[in-house]
């Protein structure tokens, strides 16, 4: 893995955050002491980032002096603050800044900051912690150089897709709301499994690695769901029956109306907070 030049530094550092920097640990593209997490209650990172030797504080302006990609992971209604507390010291020609923030527009940004700073927006799932992200980046067509960056550190912690930013918000619902919903799907099985036989445990592990088996058959080996589904649907078999039964109690519709609605929701929502 070829390192990374740049320090990183992620201000905000909560769930996503710990879990970004937890997979750029592990994937080898930056070293732990070139970079700097923070948060206010910084009890909460030492354990697991200390230790390896990442530099903890809660003092935002000396990450970012520290660093030049400052990865900004605070909850929305924290955002405006930051940057304000931040745009002294962030430097044209230095500095890129990679909001996770959702919903919070590029051009929003840029006016607090007040500078020729590149943003580029990205929008990961938790799977981030064990490289196994699916993340969307977006940048202004002017801020090529900055959206490479981003592609090429979010690489190495799953897959990237650059969408155009007002898919950004959509993204949300399908790749952040998408890891719950899986799981969902997963915890359904295992109690399928359960109730069939097997104990909760083991119809988890079994109905996660079934799922695992069936994403690989996609990412890894490119196919498409229902090329998959007609190699195990025989005529009057068992999967086809099973299958017929989910769909008459409404398993694609409702994953669909499902997406739709976080999807809707996140729209008001970031409409409302504007
Ligand atoms: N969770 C996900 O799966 C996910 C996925 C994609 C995008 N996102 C987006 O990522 C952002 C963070 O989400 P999250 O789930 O990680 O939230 P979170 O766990 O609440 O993390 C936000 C962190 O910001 C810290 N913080 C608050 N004020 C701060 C300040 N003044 N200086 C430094 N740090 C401060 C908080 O810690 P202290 O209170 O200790 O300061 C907290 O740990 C949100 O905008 C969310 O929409 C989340």
């Amino acid at each position: 893995m070829e390192k990374l030049k740049q320090k990183i530094s992620i201000i905000g550092c909560g769930n996503i955050g710990k879990a970004i920097g937890k997979g750029l640990i592990e994937s080898k593209i930056i070293v732990p002491n070139r970079l700097t997490v923070t948060r206010r209650k910084t009890e909460a990172l030492k354990e697991l980032f200390a230790e390896m030797g990442v530099n903890v504080t809660s003092d935002n302006n000396e990450a970012v002096k520290k660093s030049s990609i400052v990865i900004i992971a605070v909850t929305p209604q924290k955002l405006n603050r930051i940057l304000e507390e931040i745009k002294d010291n962030l430097n044209t020609g230095k500095h890129i800044i990679i909001s996770i923030v959702t919903g919070a527009e590029i051009e929003d940004i840029k006016e607090i900051v007040e500078k020729d700073i590149p943003v580029v927006r990205v929008m990961p799932n938790t799977a981030i912690s064990i490289k196994e992200s699916m993340t969307c980046i977006s940048a202004d067509k002017k801020d090529e150089d900055a959206l490479k960056t981003a592609v090429k550190i979010f690489d190495t912690v799953g897959k990237t897709a650059v969408i155009s930013e007002d898919l950004m918000v959509p993204a949300t619902s399908l790749v952040a709301c998408g890891i719950a919903f899986f799981l969902r799907a997963i915890r359904a099985a295992g109690q399928g499994g359960t109730e069939i036989g097997f104990h909760a445990d083991d119809a988890i592990m079994m109905a996660a690695q079934t799922a695992k088996g069936a994403a690989s058959l996609l990412v890894d080996g490119g196919s498409h769901p229902e090329r998959e589904i007609d190699k195990v649907t025989t005529p009057q078999g068992l999967t086809i029956s099973g299958l017929n039964q989910m769909e008459h109690h409404g398993f694609s519709s409702a994953m669909i109306t499902g997406i739709v609605s976080s999807a809707q929701r996140a729209e008001t929502i970031f409409k409302k907070n504007k």
